[in-house]
Protein backbone atom coordinates (compact mmCIF):
# COMPACT_ATOMS: atom_id res chain seq x y z
CA UNK A 1 0.00 0.00 0.00
CA UNK A 2 1.13 3.17 -1.03
CA UNK A 3 0.75 6.14 1.39
CA UNK A 4 2.53 9.05 0.67
CA UNK A 5 -0.13 11.39 0.13
CA UNK A 6 -3.77 12.49 2.45
CA UNK A 7 -4.94 11.33 -1.36
CA UNK A 8 -3.75 8.01 -0.85
CA UNK A 9 -5.21 7.35 2.60
CA UNK A 10 -8.80 9.13 1.29
CA UNK A 11 -8.57 6.57 -1.77
CA UNK A 12 -7.64 3.86 0.35
CA UNK A 13 -10.22 4.39 2.96
CA UNK A 14 -13.26 5.07 0.36
CA UNK A 15 -12.04 1.87 -1.26
CA UNK A 16 -12.43 -0.33 1.95
CA UNK A 17 -15.89 1.35 2.57
CA UNK A 18 -16.77 0.85 -0.64
CA UNK A 19 -16.49 -2.94 -0.20
CA UNK A 20 -17.97 -2.76 3.76
CA UNK A 21 -21.41 -1.51 2.48
CA UNK A 22 -21.30 -3.78 -0.97
CA UNK A 23 -20.69 -6.76 1.93
CA UNK A 24 -23.87 -4.91 3.78
CA UNK A 25 -25.87 -5.23 1.40
CA UNK A 26 -26.20 -8.89 1.14
CA UNK A 27 -26.01 -9.46 4.97
CA UNK A 28 -28.96 -6.92 5.82
CA UNK A 29 -31.43 -8.97 4.12
CA UNK A 30 -30.45 -12.04 6.33
CA UNK A 31 -30.81 -9.99 9.15
CA UNK A 32 -33.79 -8.74 8.51
CA UNK A 33 -35.17 -12.19 7.75
CA UNK A 34 -33.70 -13.39 11.44
CA UNK A 35 -35.60 -10.07 13.67
CA UNK A 36 -38.69 -11.26 14.61
CA UNK A 37 -39.60 -7.76 16.35
CA UNK A 38 -41.26 -5.90 13.59
CA UNK A 39 -39.89 -2.53 14.38
CA UNK A 40 -36.57 -4.01 14.33
CA UNK A 41 -37.36 -6.17 11.10
CA UNK A 42 -38.32 -2.81 9.00
CA UNK A 43 -35.71 -1.48 10.81
CA UNK A 44 -33.01 -3.48 8.87
CA UNK A 45 -35.56 -3.00 5.65
CA UNK A 46 -35.08 0.74 5.71
CA UNK A 47 -31.29 0.65 6.31
CA UNK A 48 -31.02 -1.57 3.46
CA UNK A 49 -31.94 0.92 1.30
CA UNK A 50 -30.43 3.58 2.85
CA UNK A 51 -26.81 0.91 2.46
CA UNK A 52 -27.63 0.97 -1.78
CA UNK A 53 -27.80 4.55 -1.72
CA UNK A 54 -24.50 4.74 0.38
CA UNK A 55 -22.73 2.30 -2.05
CA UNK A 56 -24.10 4.76 -4.83
CA UNK A 57 -22.68 8.07 -3.26
CA UNK A 58 -19.63 5.67 -2.72
CA UNK A 59 -19.13 5.05 -6.58
CA UNK A 60 -20.05 8.81 -7.29
CA UNK A 61 -16.84 9.95 -4.90
CA UNK A 62 -14.98 7.33 -6.50
CA UNK A 63 -15.70 8.40 -9.92
CA UNK A 64 -15.23 12.33 -8.96
CA UNK A 65 -11.98 11.15 -7.60
CA UNK A 66 -10.94 8.63 -10.34
CA UNK A 67 -10.32 5.78 -8.22
CA UNK A 68 -10.87 2.22 -9.01
CA UNK A 69 -8.99 1.33 -6.10
CA UNK A 70 -10.69 -2.51 -4.65
CA UNK A 71 -9.88 -3.50 -1.28
CA UNK A 72 -11.60 -6.10 0.72
CA UNK A 73 -13.06 -4.59 4.32
CA UNK A 74 -11.63 -7.42 6.14
CA UNK A 75 -13.42 -5.65 9.64
CA UNK A 76 -17.00 -5.92 8.39
CA UNK A 77 -16.14 -9.11 6.86
CA UNK A 78 -15.56 -10.37 10.39
CA UNK A 79 -18.10 -7.93 11.85
CA UNK A 80 -20.77 -9.55 9.40
CA UNK A 81 -19.38 -13.09 10.10
CA UNK A 82 -19.92 -12.64 13.53
CA UNK A 83 -23.53 -11.32 13.29
CA UNK A 84 -24.23 -14.55 10.96
CA UNK A 85 -23.71 -16.62 13.71
CA UNK A 86 -26.84 -14.76 15.32
CA UNK A 87 -29.24 -15.31 12.39
CA UNK A 88 -28.66 -18.78 12.26
CA UNK A 89 -28.99 -18.90 16.09
CA UNK A 90 -31.92 -20.86 17.46
CA UNK A 91 -33.37 -19.96 21.05
CA UNK A 92 -35.75 -16.83 22.62
CA UNK A 93 -37.02 -14.31 19.50
CA UNK A 94 -36.53 -11.53 22.08
CA UNK A 95 -32.68 -12.93 22.97
CA UNK A 96 -32.16 -13.55 19.35
CA UNK A 97 -33.55 -9.94 18.67
CA UNK A 98 -31.06 -8.61 21.48
CA UNK A 99 -28.20 -10.69 19.42
CA UNK A 100 -28.88 -9.42 15.86
CA UNK A 101 -29.11 -5.83 17.12
CA UNK A 102 -26.08 -5.86 19.18
CA UNK A 103 -24.23 -6.71 15.78
CA UNK A 104 -25.42 -4.25 14.11
CA UNK A 105 -24.90 -1.89 16.32
CA UNK A 106 -21.23 -2.97 16.02
CA UNK A 107 -21.44 -2.85 12.05
CA UNK A 108 -23.16 1.04 12.43
CA UNK A 109 -20.35 2.45 14.87
CA UNK A 110 -17.90 1.02 12.79
CA UNK A 111 -19.01 2.56 9.97
CA UNK A 112 -19.65 6.04 11.76
CA UNK A 113 -15.72 6.10 12.42
CA UNK A 114 -14.66 5.26 8.91
CA UNK A 115 -16.89 7.84 7.38
CA UNK A 116 -15.90 10.18 9.87
CA UNK A 117 -12.60 9.88 8.86
CA UNK A 118 -13.04 9.98 5.31
CA UNK A 119 -15.33 13.38 5.63
CA UNK A 120 -12.48 15.02 7.22
CA UNK A 121 -10.24 14.03 5.13
CA UNK A 122 -12.20 15.41 2.03
CA UNK A 123 -12.52 18.42 3.70
CA UNK A 124 -8.78 18.93 4.44
CA UNK A 125 -8.43 17.72 0.48
CA UNK A 126 -10.74 20.37 -0.50
CA UNK A 127 -13.57 18.04 -1.79
CA UNK A 128 -16.21 19.52 -1.00
CA UNK A 129 -18.87 17.46 -2.90
CA UNK A 130 -17.53 14.40 -1.79
CA UNK A 131 -17.48 15.42 1.78
CA UNK A 132 -21.17 16.62 1.79
CA UNK A 133 -21.90 13.04 0.33
CA UNK A 134 -20.33 11.61 3.15
CA UNK A 135 -21.83 13.41 5.72
CA UNK A 136 -25.74 12.24 4.09
CA UNK A 137 -23.93 8.83 5.01
CA UNK A 138 -22.74 9.60 8.47
CA UNK A 139 -26.12 11.24 9.26
CA UNK A 140 -27.78 8.28 8.58
CA UNK A 141 -25.62 5.65 9.73
CA UNK A 142 -26.04 7.63 13.00
CA UNK A 143 -29.42 7.73 12.82
CA UNK A 144 -29.48 4.00 12.00
CA UNK A 145 -27.11 3.39 15.39
CA UNK A 146 -29.98 5.21 17.31
CA UNK A 147 -32.88 3.43 15.73
CA UNK A 148 -31.53 0.94 17.40
CA UNK A 149 -31.19 1.58 20.72
CA UNK A 150 -35.10 3.16 20.49
CA UNK A 151 -35.59 -0.24 19.99
CA UNK A 152 -33.94 -1.81 22.33
CA UNK A 153 -34.47 0.39 25.34
CA UNK A 154 -38.42 0.62 23.98
CA UNK A 155 -40.01 -2.35 26.14
CA UNK A 156 -38.69 -4.76 23.56
CA UNK A 157 -37.27 -6.80 26.32
CA UNK A 158 -39.95 -6.48 28.65
CA UNK A 159 -42.87 -7.02 26.06
CA UNK A 160 -40.80 -10.17 25.41
CA UNK A 161 -40.78 -11.41 29.32
CA UNK A 162 -44.12 -10.82 29.63
CA UNK A 163 -44.96 -13.19 26.56
CA UNK A 164 -43.02 -16.16 28.03
CA UNK A 165 -44.48 -15.10 31.67
CA UNK A 166 -47.72 -15.92 29.81
CA UNK A 167 -47.32 -18.81 28.15
FE1 LIG B 1 -23.89 2.47 5.35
Amino acid sequence: MQLQTLQDLFEHEVSDLYSAETQLVTALPKMAQAASHDELRKAFEQHLQETRDHVRRLEDIRGQIGSSMSDECEGMRRLIQEGNEFVSAVGDPVVKDAALISAAQRVEHYEIAAYGTARTLADELDLGDAKDLLDQTLDEESNADKLLTKIATGGMFKAGINQQARS
